[in-house]
């Protein structure tokens, strides 16, 4: 493999930005996408989305709505050089509910957007999401949407913010009005007024007039008492004195925030922009401790996602990975650290909507997809020379058990595969009895319910695998352990009423546990015994 110059490299991460677009379901995380991909030059025409209201569907998972739309941003990354730079947009599947998926790919991004229905302000999915990226300390900026409807106080807007996130925000722009009123932004960086027309659809890039917030023409076009509300309000705002402070925005302390509405494109580019300007590239991770910097010469990678039959015309596995150092070149030969063993990437694509496109290189804070490498799992580590190892992927402790009934017994051959294509995806997890008797049916554990819901689904679609979910009351897995010494296979823990024992995937000792009493009793009685919401580390 040739060696790639160190110039090469430090140009290439340094105009990389690798995010992901947070929000609640219908806060206008799409809408947003869409405008990002017309501004990039991606897509001639944004709006070309008809079937929204699908997407609200509980169950419809990516699959389902790459038909139902022309164009699909479930495609796990959107790729397009914006200014020079290389715009990586990671999509985060939009359930409704708590998903380990989700969370899966926050860690392959360096910075995150957060979009905020103005009119409804923070809600529950967007306070998780924000709560994974702040413990990972990624830089979050945050896009108040659909100003054109009525929207909360703006001054609102930021408490909230600061009362339930618990982030400082400093705005960079300001909405000039709300509802039919609203007339586009302030740029408190510039003093720049951006006023906005409207244009069918939100179909077209918006025209914008730039001048100065005391230009006559701006007080024309917004009635007086917005007038008078906005120039009060930013002189409350220049009044509270902080300066910005992108370190505190890069160590997560405070998030930049811009107003607008995505369907609208107003103040699009101008987030755009900004975010460009301000997110941070691909940073540092560390393998056992030791800090891999994006510009090593040496390939690494991880693996944040496995999904199959991602594309019925293309029935395959493919793993994706997020290159954390070096160039990847496609048929590089590297080292899977799990197995040891040397593999060869060759068969590497950039995924858009249902297009494939063959990847030859790629840099750090980039996403390739390989197809058909069916020794990779979750978390697993990709390095050029040494035996890296990553350990990004967050663990989360099921919270709900289901049995899974295969309907057909003819089809059970199907039934299986399906399942274990699942299981090696990390879409469930799979509990073993400690006894082995009668007919199998597997008992499952999922961090949140939707994930059964999403199995069910693509059984049947990919598999036409037809099953039955039946649901088990335990809420809790908890990881078993003798304190002292080994614990042998005939090592048990004393059982309490409606606690089960089984086995993880790994062979280890799991209690599944109903209820918090019951895990304090089964805790108490069992005090010779380590109890750990994860799994114990070798
Ligand atoms: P999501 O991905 O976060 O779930 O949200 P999505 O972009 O699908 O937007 C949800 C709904 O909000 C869509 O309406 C979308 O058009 C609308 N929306 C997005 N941005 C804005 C905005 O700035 N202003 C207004 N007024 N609406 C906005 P829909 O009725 O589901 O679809 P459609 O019929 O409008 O296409």
């Amino acid at each position: 493999m040739s060696s790639v110059p160190a110039s090469e490299l430090k140009r290439e991460v340094s105009r990389r930005r690798s995010f992901a677009i947070i929000s609640h379901p219908d806060a206008g995380k799409t809408t947003l996408t869409e405008k990002f991909l017309l501004y990039g030059g991606a897509l001639n025409l944004a709006g070309s989305v008809t079937a929204r209201k699908n997407q609200r569907a509980t169950t419809s998972d990516w699959m389902e709505l790459e038909k139902q739309r022309g164009i699909s941003i479930s495609s796990t990354v959107l790729q397009f050089e914006y200014k020079d730079c290389v715009v990586n947009i990671l999509d985060t599947p939009g359930h409704k509910d708590f998903s380990e998926d989700t969370y899966r790919v926050l860690t392959a991004v360096d910075a995150a957007i957060m979009v905020v229905d103005a009119g409804k302000g923070i809600e529950s999915q967007t306070r998780k999401l924000f709560e994974v990226c702040r413990k990972r300390g990624v830089p979050i900026f945050t896009f108040m949407n659909k100003l054109d409807r009525p929207a909360k106080p703006s001054l609102d807007l930021l408490d909230e913010l600061e009362s339930v996130l618990g982030i400082a925000a400093y705005p960079l722009n300001w909405p000039l009005g709300d509802g039919p009123r609203f007339r586009g932004v302030y740029d408190r960086e510039k003093g720049e007024v951006h006023l906005f027309e409207k244009t069918p659809g939100g179909a077209f890039k918006a025209p914008e007039e730039v001048s100065d917030i005391s230009d006559p023409r701006v007080r024309e076009k917004l009635d007086s008492d917005v007038y008078e509300q906005v120039s009060e309000e930013l002189e409350l705002l220049d009044g509270a004195g902080a300066d910005f402070d992108l370190d505190a925005v890069s160590s997560g302390e405070l998030t930049p925030v811009f107003f607008g509405s995505a369907a609208n494109n107003f103040g699009v580019q101008l987030l755009l922009e900004r975010f460009i300007d301000l997110a941070p590239p691909p940073a540092a991770r560390l393998s056992d401790g030791d800090r891999i910097e994006p510009t090593s010469p040496e390939f690494s990678a991880f693996v944040f996602k496995i999904q199959a039959n991602m594309n019925p015309k293309h029935r395959d596995r493919v793993s994706f990975i997020r290159i954390v150092s070096g160039k990847f070149e496609r048929d590089m030969n590297v080292i899977h650290t799990r197995t040891g063993q040397k593999v060869r990437l060759s068969n590497s694509m950039s995924l858009f909507g249902q297009d494939r496109e063959t990847v030859d290189d790629a840099y750090a804070g980039d996403v390739a997809g390989l197809v058909g490498n069916h020794d990779f799992l979750i978390g697993d580590t990709l390095s050029s020379k040494k035996n890296l190892s990553f350990d990004e992927i967050p663990r989360f402790a099921p919270e709900c058990f289901a049995y899974l009934h295969n309907s057909s017994t003819a089809k059970f051959k199907r039934f299986r595969s399906g399942l274990q294509q699942m299981l090696k995806e990390g879409v469930v997890t799979e509990f073993k009895p400690l006894d082995t008797t009668g007919a199998y049916v597997p008992l499952l554990g999922a961090v949140g319910p939707l994930q059964f819901e999403v199995m069910q689904h693509r059984l049947q679609g990919e598999y036409d695998a037809e099953t039955r979910i039946e649901p088990a009351s335990w809420s809790y897995a908890r990881w078993m352990r003798k304190k002292e010494g080994e614990t042998t296979p005939e090592d048990l823990p004393e059982l309490s009423m409606d606690v089960r024992l089984v086995r993880d995937a790994h062979g280890h000792l799991v209690a599944l546990i109903p209820s918090e009493w019951t895990l304090r009793t089964f805790t108490e009685k069992n005090e010779d015994w380590e109890v750990s919401e994860s799994p114990f580390s070798a």
